[in-house]
Parts: C-alpha cells; structure tokens; sequence
C-alpha cells in the first residue's frame, strides 16, 4: 500500500516575511511566494510549511496572531493565500500552515475586550488574570520567567487608570497565554483548523506544542507535583487527539506537526502515538554536536522511540529560531542551545559549509520526513552583525541584548544580481533587514549557475531521495568510530567525521558532498554510493 506523503516527504519552510517581495515595501509577500513557486518545484519540495501569515502586529514575526481568518496585510490577502494553495497544489506541493495555541496577540479582540471592557470582563476567563502579591498587588501572581527572559507576567490597567491585574504571557508581553480550560478558546480553535482545512491546507505545524495546557492553580515552577505546570502536562494529549479526529475526517486526511521541545525522547515520542500528532521536529538533530558518537547515538534513539508508535522520524537541520547551521558547524562547539546563544565566537565558515554539506547528505538519506529552512539550500550563514537599530526580535529586547536574537537566520533571501536587495524585491527597495554585502556569490542565480554550490547539491540530494529511497530499509553498516556509514536499501550513507580520509563503500557513487580524492571521502565530507549487496539486516552496528 502506498503510505501517506508526510511519511518520507520534504518540508521546506517559508518564513514569508524575508522569502521574496513581490510589491516593493522591504517585507516578502504571499505575491512573491507565488512568483517563486517555480524555483520550489524545481528544488523538488514536497509542501511548504509557512510561518503565521495572518494579520498579526509581528511583535514576534507574526507569532502573535490578532486574526487567523486574515492575511496579515503587508504579506497579501486571504484570496492570494487560496491562489498560492491552489497554485501550489498544481506544481505538486502541499501546504502547511502554523498554527499557534498557547497564546494570541495583544491585538486579538478577544484580549482587546478584556483589556478595555476591565476587570469584571468574560473575556478574562479565555486568558490567565490574575491579581499580583503583596500588600498593593504590586509582585507577579507567580515566579514564572518568559521563555525570552523576564516575568512572564504583565500588569494591567484598569479602564479608570488604576492598576489592575496580571495577565500571563510565556512568551513576549504582547502575546498573552489562553485558557485551554475555556470551551471558548477550544471551540474557535477547531474552526481555525476547520477554516484552514477547508481550503485545502494539507495540515498545520503547531506551535510550542507542549506548552498551552496548565495547571490551573499556576504554582511555581518546582513545587511539590510531578507534573510541570505548564510543560507537557497530560491533558494536552486529548487536545491532540480531539484535532486528529478533525484532521481524520478530512478527504485526504489532513497531517498535524507539532514543535516539541522537550528533553525526554520517551515524553516526546508520546505525542506521536497513533491517535496523536503524525510527525514532530527532531530538535535533538538540530541541536546534535558535529561530531560521530553524538550523532549516532541521536539517529539510534530518534529511531528507537517512533517506531513503537509507528510514526516517521524527522530530520531538521535548521530553522528559523536557531542559528543557521553553516555558521554552527564553523564553531568550536557544534551544539545549538537557546541557553548558549550569546555574543561572537570565532567561526570557520568555510568548515561549517562543508560540514554542512555533509549533513544535507547525512539528514536526506535518514529514513523520515526532511526539513529544509529558506536559505538552508544556498548555504547561508547566520548574519551576525546586524545593527542594533534593526533588530526586531523580542528575545533580544527581553534578554537585555545578552541574547543576540533570531533575526541572523532571518535575513531576507538572496536571489540574483550582485548587490542588494539581491532580487529579493524590485532594484530600488530596502528589504526590512540588511543583508550582507558579499552575498553575491549566494543569490539562487548564482548558485544555480555553479554545478558546485550547496543549491545544486540540495536539488541533487532531493531528488536522488525520492528516485532511490522511498519505502527502502535503513541498516548500520561497519564503520570505524568516527565514520557514520549505513544503508537505505541498495544506497549507503557515508559520513567522514574523522580528521582522515576514508575508504568509502564498495559501489557506484552517487552524489558527494565534495570531490573524492584518490577514490577517498575527505574529512567533513560524506557520498552516496549505490552498494551491489543491500545490507538489510538492520540492528545496531
Ligand atoms: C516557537 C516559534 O518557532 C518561535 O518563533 C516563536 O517565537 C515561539 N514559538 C512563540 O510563538
């Protein structure tokens, strides 16, 4: 039987906003989306995944959603995101939209009327208000610190100017948390989805997955229960099960992928039981050293805990909250953490690329869905000298500027032509980020152009995994320590991490990720070899 798509499928994700501009104004656009869907079908994608499009103040790059039946206006209309569906469905890619539970946007009328209607408000009850400590209030309700820094409690004013109550945010002030307890906020929810479904969307990506349910008694963080009272909490699952009945009913079943950050595979692998969600973001891989043991051991449990549940792994190299993985792998240490993320450190780029060419290989040949973030394809690195003045994200502003912020994965794409805005929109215009002058050589144009850059090694990869991959089994081979080597069928994955070249597998070659010399996988370097015996054994190597 032929398995559903989003079992072996490539994702690429579009953070529209720094995707393509099609009108001018700095800020890419559904316009220019639907102008590129050529360049996405010829890469071989098989959906698109956006980040939030609707209408959205964009305090956190539209993660702060004020109406989901609305595009937001700088990126189009709702009418240019069902042409987009449609237009993207007839080039051969589905669409995926994201969709984000744990809060909205200060700008929600919802959280509006709660504000101004005061106090006795019903709107009030869809959120967490709540009345400070201490003697005037004047303390936050509990110790809880938002996940950018800081309280994650703001205070209110009353409509007659005085102080008020609390409201809790895990996330930035101006994206206040709901109420999952409110019929209100779980009935408007299951529409949203509905009103996405209807139009065609092939599933969402839902957003801090783990986090919206709460204890409703909001005690601090460590105290005497097991659970967390806000992290995983068991009631979470039947909101995802009450969504897949949703998606069930849909003709084609529509997929649900959640962003789980969670620290505890087994936990994680829960949400993926059968009547659950149908995939997840392998964060783990994201986060993974450049280094054989790591990886391995990562690859070892990422497959260990799905295939209980039966559901496909993922492999995700990169997106847009961490920082770009030529520039990760260039460093010292080759691990991503939020809590490690601050100031310059000294990088090799030109290491990270070829590692990070590797890894397109490593991460395409696992068996599973693959994620490719925009840009991710050109090899950019994160820009790490953006001026201050231009930084939007809040996790800078929250952190002090400790933290440098997510803006560096997010500068917008490099497209053709030799100075900026690089393509990206009409010559003239001044895209909402700068980007770096040297990125010439990065544009798609460019790249397309050069039978060796990452952008031809992408669209490669991407189609040699569908042409020889599909449905194949995956088998450790033998290796030596630093050398990952397994097979999917009759093709073999080899990873140098070695400091030495290595013999690769006796075979035909089919891509690599840089030139062979003396028949011998440099260090950092990784192939793909057609083998004349499958090894299907499986088990560990
Ligand atoms: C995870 C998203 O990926 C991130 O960009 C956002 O800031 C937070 N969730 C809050 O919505």
């Amino acid at each position: 039987m032929e398995q559903p798509w989003w079992r072996d499928a490539v994702i690429y994700q579009v953070y529209v906003r720094s995707f393509a501009d099609g009108n001018g104004d700095g800020v890419g656009d559904l316009a220019g989306v639907r102008s590129r869907l050529g360049y996405l079908r010829d890469l071989g994608v098989d959906a698109l995944w956006f980040t939030p499009w609707y209408e959205s103040p964009l305090a956190d790059g539209g993660y702060d959603v004020a109406d989901y039946r609305a595009i937001e206006p700088t990126f189009g209309t709702l009418a240019e995101a069902e042409a987009l569906i449609t237009e993207a469905l007839e080039v051969g890619i589905k669409t995926i939209i994201d969709i984000v539970p744990n809060h909205v946007s200060d700008q929600h009328p919802w959280f509006v009327a709660a504000i101004d209607d005061g106090p006795t408000s019903g709107m009030r009850e869809r959120f967490w208000f709540r009345p400070g400590r201490g003697a005037d209030g004047s303390e936050p309700p509990n110790g809880w610190m938002s996940i950018f820094g800081d309280a994650a409690w703001t205070r209110t004013k009353n409509p007659d100017g005085t102080k008020g109550d609390w409201y809790l945010h895990l996330f930035a002030p101006a994206q206040p948390d709901l109420n999952w307890d409110d019929d209100a906020v779980q009935a408007e929810h299951e529409a949203v989805i509905r009103f996405w479904f209807d139009r065609g969307a092939a599933g969402i990506r839902i957003d801090s997955a783990a986090l919206a349910i709460k204890d409703p008694e909001l005690p601090d963080v460590g105290g005497a229960d097991d659970e967390h009272p806000y992290v995983d909490r068991e009631e979470i699952h039947d909101l995802y099960r009450s969504w897949r009945t949703i998606a069930d009913g849909y003709d084609p079943p529509r997929a649900l992928i959640g962003e789980l950050w969670l620290e505890d595979a087994e936990r994680f692998a829960r949400y993926l039981r059968p009547d659950e969600l149908h995939g997840a973001f392998n964060f783990d891989f994201l986060c993974c050293a450049w280094e054989a043991n790591a990886l391995r051991a990562c690859i070892d449990t990422t497959l260990r805990i799905h295939a209980p549940v039966g559901a496909p792994p993922s492999w995700v190299l990169s997106n847009h909250d961490v920082t770009r993985v030529v520039t990760r792998y260039g460093r010292a240490d080759t691990t991503f953490s939020f809590a490690a993320k601050h100031g310059l450190v000294p990088t090799d780029l030109e290491l990270g690329e070829r590692r990070a060419r590797a890894a397109a290989l490593l991460a395409a040949a696992l068996p599973g869905t693959l994620y490719v973030y925009q840009g991710e394809e050109l090899g950019l690195p994160e820009v790490e000298d953006l001026p201050p003045e231009h930084i939007h994200d809040p996790m800078y502003f929250q952190s002090g500027g400790t933290d440098p912020g997510r803006d560096g994965c997010r500068v917008p794409l490099p497209w053709s032509g030799t100075v900026a805005p690089f393509g990206f929109g009409p010559d003239g215009s001044t895209p909402w980020l700068p980007q770096p002058a040297g990125w010439a050589d990065r544009t798609v144009a460019a790249e397309i152009a050069d039978d060796t850059s990452m952008l031809t090694l992408y669209r490669s990869v991407i189609e040699l995994r569908r042409e020889r991959l599909h449905g194949a089994t995956f088998a450790w081979l033998p290796s030596p320590a630093d050398v990952l080597s397994f097979s999917r069928g009759d093709v073999a994955c080899t990873v140098n991490l070695s400091s030495q070249p290595v013999e690769p597998p006796p075979g035909v070659i089919l891509v690599a990720s840089l030139p062979l010399a003396d028949g011998l996988i440099p260090p950092d370097g990784a192939v793909w070899i057609e083998i004349s015996q499958p090894n299907d054994q499986g088990g560990p190597r």
